[in-house]
């Protein structure tokens, strides 16, 4: 079978181009990139996929997902999260290890590439754990779990208090290829706190969480880069001194990547005031100072990817008294629009945009995707750019509501998402 997607724009986020070309795809792959003027088999091609006046990208690669199965399946399931996924131009998720049990043995990640092929929707690559249970005490067999399809650890959801283990799980980490990605928080600071600890957690009399909370570990992660030469992931970026010292780290050479999520560069604390337990996330949303320089570490390339965070929560855990609500919010179907704000506005140009949704991800994680050229999957998603629409809960796939942005304005969104030349996801336009 062969496809054709004909008449639109293709962005490849390496090159950091935009061309008219249409793409042909044969037994899953991109076989051919066809420029003006060039024709392919014509009487070959059983499928031809309409793009005119759209964008073509590779399939967007989100590195920070979670899921929640297995354990806790009533917020989202594998298949659910795929489904989100791949609606919002997702062709392939990393999913964090905080499931019930962890992802810290082979048994468990085994378990979610198979739920994944079942889903048949995105790609799923589970990322295990660091320490055992996740409870930073001891590591949990890192080429164990990249034998088993583990791409990267990490101990999302909680920080890597201990220094040595750390260090050590960077060392083991780069010996089993695995990349580390860090959570950023020192407990003792953050303890009991809620949201950003400033002006409003003041006047609103909830406890706060102190930028320093991040950037201490921040400070660390870079010091362990510096001190073993081992690659360090630093997960959702959220306070300005972040960026400066992450900024600091590249400009020495040293091998420190970072993501930051769209609520960072959208939403401030500002929004807490309400008490709306939608806008509570862990780390929380900072000051619009922070925002701004978040906006610029992104522009600059200082912050390599856009994660999503995606963390779905049943309203049980949502609609209760703001210190007892879950952290987090769901981002799968809302990253791409809200990324494209940033386009617009002028901080990045599309093609680096689509660079820090997908092929940046991508290779920290050493995973396939990110470029649409020939010989590669045909992982594809179709984004119409002018598309107006107002997100609201009908919209949302994942099993969860727990989204700050229903009944915003968006503007560009995905029309359609293949994966492996398969159409799994298509709007209906
Ligand atoms: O807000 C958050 N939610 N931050 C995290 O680090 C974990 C996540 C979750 O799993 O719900």
């Amino acid at each position: 079978m062969i496809t054709l997607i004909k008449g639109g724009e293709v962005v490849n986020p390496r090159l950091g181009t935009v061309e008219k070309k249409d793409l042909l795809i044969e037994n899953g792959m991109v076989s051919r990139l066809l420029s003006k003027g060039e024709s392919g088999e014509a009487s070959e091609v059983s499928k031809t996929i309409d793009a005119a006046g759209k964008v073509i990208v590779p399939g967007l690669v989100d590195i920070h997902t979670h899921l929640r199965e297995p354990g806790h399946e009533y917020k989202e399931t594998i298949a659910s999260g795929a489904m989100a996924a791949v609606a919002g131009g997702y062709s392939a998720i990393a999913c964090m290890p905080n499931t019930s049990p962890p992802n810290d043995c082979r048994s468990v990640t085994e378990f979610i590439i198979e739920q994944s092929k079942r889903a048949g929707r995105a790609r799923v690559y589970p990322i295990a754990t660091i320490s055992k249970g996740q409870k930073g005490e001891s590591l949990v067999d890192f080429c164990e779990l990249a034998a088993a399809g583990a791409v990267g650890v990490s101990d999302d959801g909680f920080p890597v208090v201990n220094s040595e283990l750390m260090r050590r799980a960077l060392e083991y980490a780069r010996y089993c290829g695995l990349a580390v990605i860090s959570h950023c928080e020192d407990p003792n600071l953050s303890k009991g706190g809620v949201m950003h600890e400033g002006e409003i957690s003041t006047r609103i009399g909830l406890p706060g969480v102190s930028g320093a909370s991040e950037d201490i570990f921040v400070y660390r992660e870079i010091s362990l880069a510096r001190l073993t030469g081992c690659p360090v992931h630093i997960a959702h970026v959220s306070t300005g001194v972040s960026v400066e010292l992450i900024r600091r780290a590249k400009e020495e050479g040293l091998p420190v990547t970072a993501e930051t999520a769209p609520h960072y560069f959208t939403l401030d604390h500002g929004l807490l005031a309400e008490y709306d337990t939608r806008y509570k996330v862990n780390p929380p949303l900072r000051t619009p100072k922070d925002v701004s320089q978040i906006r610029k570490g992104l522009a600059e390339g200082v912050i390599d990817v856009i994660a999503t965070d995606h963390a779905p929560h049943d309203s049980l855990e949502k609609e209760v008294e703001f210190d007892k609500a879950a952290f987090g919010m769901i981002g799968l179907q809302t990253a791409l629009s809200l990324t494209l704000d940033l386009v617009r506005e002028g901080f990045m140009t599309l093609p680096d945009a689509i660079s820090k949704l997908s092929s940046n991800g991508a290779a920290i994680l050493g995973v396939p995707g990110g470029e649409l050229k020939e010989g590669e999957n045909a992982d594809v998603a179709i984004i119409d750019m002018e598309s107006e629409y107002c997100f609201k809960e009908k919209d949302i796939l994942s099993k969860s509501r727990n989204s700050p942005f229903l009944g915003r304005m968006m503007k560009g969104r995905c029309d359609l998402t293949m994966v492996g030349g398969k159409i799994v996801y298509q709007r209906n336009v």
